[in-house]
């Protein structure tokens, strides 16, 4: 991210909106904020269903937000997932999709508080990214 102000501001996005999960089967609450490109941040939360399989993580959840509302440029996304003592990272399947919109550079951050977060990138998380590697071609 650009600077430890815009970090926090976004780390603290996310973790409000992990207050707005839905998890009552793993009792495990994560929020997402993405930073779009005119300073908006926009936020997801994890929404379980019975049928577990039909689960939607907060990442995800973030990405298809914004894009429903028109926003595909994206500088930067927190994570936070408040009921781990540890930083747990985005799954493999958010990581394809936040492949989708974000480039090898962008800014990731995750962790369970202010404290303990991780600082990466799409690239880091996603390496080999053949999407990317095609529109260079
Ligand atoms: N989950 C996320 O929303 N994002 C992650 O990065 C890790 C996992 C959700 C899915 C499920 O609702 C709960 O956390 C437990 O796996």
């Amino acid at each position: 991210m650009e600077n430890a102000i815009e970090d926090t501001k976004l780390y603290k996005a996310a973790q409000e909106a992990a207050e707005r999960a839905y998890a009552p089967y793993s009792h495990f609450r994560v929020g997402a904020a993405i930073l779009l490109e005119d300073g908006q941040i926009i936020t997801g939360v994890n929404v379980e269903n019975r049928s577990f399989g039909l689960t939607n993580c907060a990442e995800r959840s973030a990405i298809y937000t914004a894009v429903s509302a028109g926003k595909k440029q994206f500088l930067a996304l927190a994570v936070s997932t408040p009921d781990s003592n540890y930083p747990v990272s985005p799954c493999g399947a958010c990581r394809q999709v936040l492949s989708e919109f974000m480039n090898a550079q962008t800014p990731v951050i995750f962790g369970p508080n202010e404290h303990s977060l991780v600082h990466t990138t799409v690239g880091e998380l996603y390496p080999f990214d053949a999407l990317h590697e095609l529109a260079q071609a």
